[in-house]
């Protein structure tokens, strides 16, 4: 009843006329699977990714979202702008926001919030460092991220929320969760979700991102509670990124 979800995280990447050409070769792919295909630009990128993207099925995602409307707070972007842009999906919490920019649950939270006011679906990150997996708290750290980010989500707005789990210890890595271990965790977060939202935590897509790539993605997408991918490395180079589409190959 989940409609599948590859979407691609292609971080500090690909300048505007990259983004184009990119884009140029990702239209040319035959999705075979029934899975929502997005790509998620750097904010520099996105107006010439609406406008290659335009008669495509292809949908559009930014990296982050600030979570005021406007005002002093120069390097951010606001959802007004990214909606006008024609921007449909934006990922917020990223782990390396977390890491390298002071991201906190706190904040992804009010972004979350702001994200969904605006119309925007928010594809929620949150992930375990590898001490914390070593410890053996991979599930109590998720579920605690994943409820702080959706205080205050309606149940008319929890349809739109999107959550990526992505271990940090995976992403850029080359070590992938194992298909079970990402499965078992996805469906922790799935029922912290239904702590709070009932059985509307079964219609929520839960990514697994971290690694995801050509050769793992049909293993990963054939377990029960893995609706689709968030993807960084291997959706920068588009043969890469159409085996991850087409993963039921
Ligand atoms: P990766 O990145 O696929 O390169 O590990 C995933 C992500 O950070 O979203």
């Amino acid at each position: 009843m989940r409609k599948p979800m590859i979407a691609g995280n292609w971080k500090m990447n690909k300048s505007p006329s990259e983004t184009v050409a990119l884009i140029k070769e990702l239209k040319e792919i035959q999705v075979k699977t029934n899975a929502d295909v997005v790509v998620c630009p750097m904010t520099v990128s996105l107006f010439a990714a609406a406008q290659a993207l335009k008669g495509s099925e292809i949908k559009l995602g930014a990296q982050n979202v600030h979570f005021e409307d406007k005002g002093a707070f120069t390097g951010e972007c606001n959802a007004a702008s990214l909606k006008e842009l024609g921007v449909e999906y934006v990922i917020i919490g990223h782990s390396e926001r977390r890491q390298y920019f002071g991201e906190t649950d706190e904040t992804v939270n009010k972004r979350v919030l702001k994200a969904l006011e605006a119309g925007l679906k928010p594809i929620v990150c949150v992930g375990e460092s590898l001490a914390q997996k070593q410890q053996g708290i991979t599930n109590e750290v998720v579920c605690l991220q994943t409820k702080i980010a959706l205080l205050g989500v309606t149940s008319a707005q929890i349809d739109d929320v999107i959550i990526a789990y992505e271990p940090i210890w995976a992403i850029g890595t080359g070590m992938t969760a194992t298909p079970k271990d990402a499965n078992d965790t996805i469906r922790a977060i799935r029922g912290a979700i239904r702590e709070v939202f009932g059985f509307a935590s079964e219609r929520v897509r839960i990514l697994y991102g971290g690694s995801m790539n050509d050769k793992n993605a049909n293993a990963l997408m054939s377990e029960s509670d893995i609706d689709g991918g968030l993807i960084g490395g291997a959706s920068l180079v588009a043969e890469k990124f159409e085996k991850v589409i087409n993963y039921n190959r």
